[in-house]
């Protein structure tokens, strides 16, 4: 084997192929880092807010004004993220997925300058609007990174290489929690700096994005450009020999030229996709209303009413315990399958909800529960990471051949960034349900754990084309697969084994 190259999953991982993973899933850390970094200085910022209002109109803010800002301050982020989410598929398509990547960047510019520079201008507003930029940033990084690592990497990597994207994640978070320490970044003075860092990931993107090929799937499907795709197929898999793999993608191609372009309309009324893209929402469902991000949003008030001393490293906590148990799936998800990871982590979160309110509801009482509800909190976030956070953002990819899944990473991006609104704005309100809040949680993480029990099938080590016709037409080369026309079951026979698919 060359030097340079490793061995894992008796795959081999190329610099090229470390390279262009590692350079796209920057986005992803700028991703997390907005996520987390508006939780600590909540209050500092606020104070700025209400110093420009006393600059501007000579009174203090009111209280009612005040939320308002803050609140729109939060949630606007996933408002960006909403509408940007919606073009990933138009984008994707018209630049390619690496000079997508490459002019998105734009947007972090322009949303961390603006916010950087807000209090200097002393304009909420600018923070607002920078807040917004970002988000719409943060929507296509969501769609255009999983949707990159997957076309890129070997098939047995794929979820190993696609959780990589959910790791960066976690780590942009864990580096906003850290760096917003009132002790670090997040001061008076200090933290315009905390929410303008955001671009320097940005930069070192746009410096090593041209080093990276794009998508040969890209390149070959959609291009019709046979030697450049070969080429970065060289350049990502060390081997002057691409046939075999230029040969799945042929039979795709081959498949997507009979197939009409699809549009998004398409999806929901063709009977071949509107299986696939039921199971790609309904995953970024149960990612979003599973109610982590009122924990990643919330979580210093969550721990001050479970009683525990020092909320904000309690939250440092829970972003620690995030980041390693995304370690711990990567390198379970080409083993355990993600099927099962799934349902794993959504169970484990279910019940952890129950414990949780157990504890806040007999706190009065038992002054010790504060420390069960801090540990249910870390095994929420723990048993979260397991499934429903990695594997939603790359199973849409996976459920989806070339010609579709443009459009269905939009989608199910724009319901992942809807329902992470809902959840951003709506758990104040809900809060008000007191100890009990968490059971809604608890109810829903029942009904998704029902669902992909029934309806969701396992990708773990098939090609896209196999995938994909698990859902619609059974391909010639699949001979492991038989569709039961009569009772509409997929009935996989893997090793003589009979496992019943949907
Ligand atoms: C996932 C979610 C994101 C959440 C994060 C927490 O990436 O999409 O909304 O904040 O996990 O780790």
């Amino acid at each position: 084997m060359p030097t340079g190259f490793h061995q894992l999953g008796g795959e081999t991982v190329t610099g090229t192929l470390a390279l262009s993973v590692f350079t796209a899933v920057l986005g992803s850390l700028q991703f997390g880092y907005n996520i987390g970094v508006i939780n600590a200085p909540q209050k500092i910022i606020e104070a700025d807010y209400n110093a420009t209002w006393v600059h501007r109109y000579g009174e203090p803010i009111s209280s009612r004004t005040l939320t308002t800002l803050w609140s729109l301050s939060v949630a606007i982020f996933s408002v960006g993220g909403m509408m940007s989410s919606f073009t990933v598929g138009v984008v994707s398509e018209w630049l390619g997925r690496r000079k997508a990547m490459l002019i998105n960047n734009m947007f972090a510019f322009i949303g961390g300058g603006l916010m950087g520079m807000a209090k200097l201008c002393r304009s909420f507003e600018m923070m607002i609007l920078g807040r917004f930029v970002i988000g719409a940033y943060c929507g296509l990084a969501s769609g255009l990174v999983p949707m990159y690592v997957g076309e890129i990497a070997p098939t047995s990597l794929r979820g190993a290489l696609g959780t990589l994207h959910q790791l960066a994640i976690v780590t942009g978070i864990l580096i906003a929690q850290i760096l917003g320490l009132e002790s670090l970044l997040g001061s008076e003075d200090l933290w315009p700096v905390l929410v303008g860092v955001t671009v320097l990931p940005t930069v070192l993107q746009m410096g090593l994005l041209p080093f990276c090929p794009e998508s040969p799937r890209f390149l070959y499907i959609i291009r019709c450009q046979e030697h450049h795709a070969k080429s970065g197929l060289r350049r990502l898999t060390g081997r002057q020999e691409v046939g075999d793999m230029l040969a799945e993608m042929k039979e795709e191609k081959r498949r997507m030229d009979m197939e009409r372009k699809v549009s998004i309309p398409e999806l929901f009324r063709s009977t071949m996709y509107r299986q696939p893209i039921a199971i790609a929402i309904l995953l970024q469902l149960s990612q979003q209303l599973s109610g982590i991000n009122a924990i990643f949003y919330y979580s210093t008030s969550i721990f001050q009413k479970a009683g525990v001393q020092s909320p904000v490293y309690a939250t440092i906590g829970a972003g620690v315990v995030n980041c390693a148990f995304t370690v711990v799936s990567l390198f379970l998800v080409e083993r355990m399958g993600r099927r099962t990871l799934h349902m794993l982590g959504l169970s484990g979160m279910c019940g952890c909800a129950v414990v949780m309110t157990v504890a806040l509801s007999l706190l009065d009482s038992v002054p010790w529960m504060s420390y069960i509800s801090m540990l249910a909190i870390f095994g929420f976030v723990a048993f979260f990471e397991v499934g429903p956070g990695p594997i939603p953002w790359f199973f849409v990819a996976e459920l989806f051949s070339q010609g579709p899944r443009p459009a269905a990473m939009a989608v199910a991006g724009f319901a992942n960034w809807t329902a992470n609104f809902i959840i951003g704005f709506g758990f104040q309100y809900v809060e008000l349900c007191g100890p009990y809040v968490f059971l809604i949680f608890a109810a829903l993480l029942l009904f998704f754990l029902v669902f992909t029990f029934f309806r969701v099938p396992e990708t773990r080590g098939k090609t896209f084309d196999q995938i994909s016709s698990g859902f619609g037409h059974a391909s010639p080369d699949i001979m492991d697969m038989e569709l039961d026309k009569t009772q509409t079951r997929f009935w996989v026979l893997r090793e003589g084994r009979e496992t019943q698919w949907m």
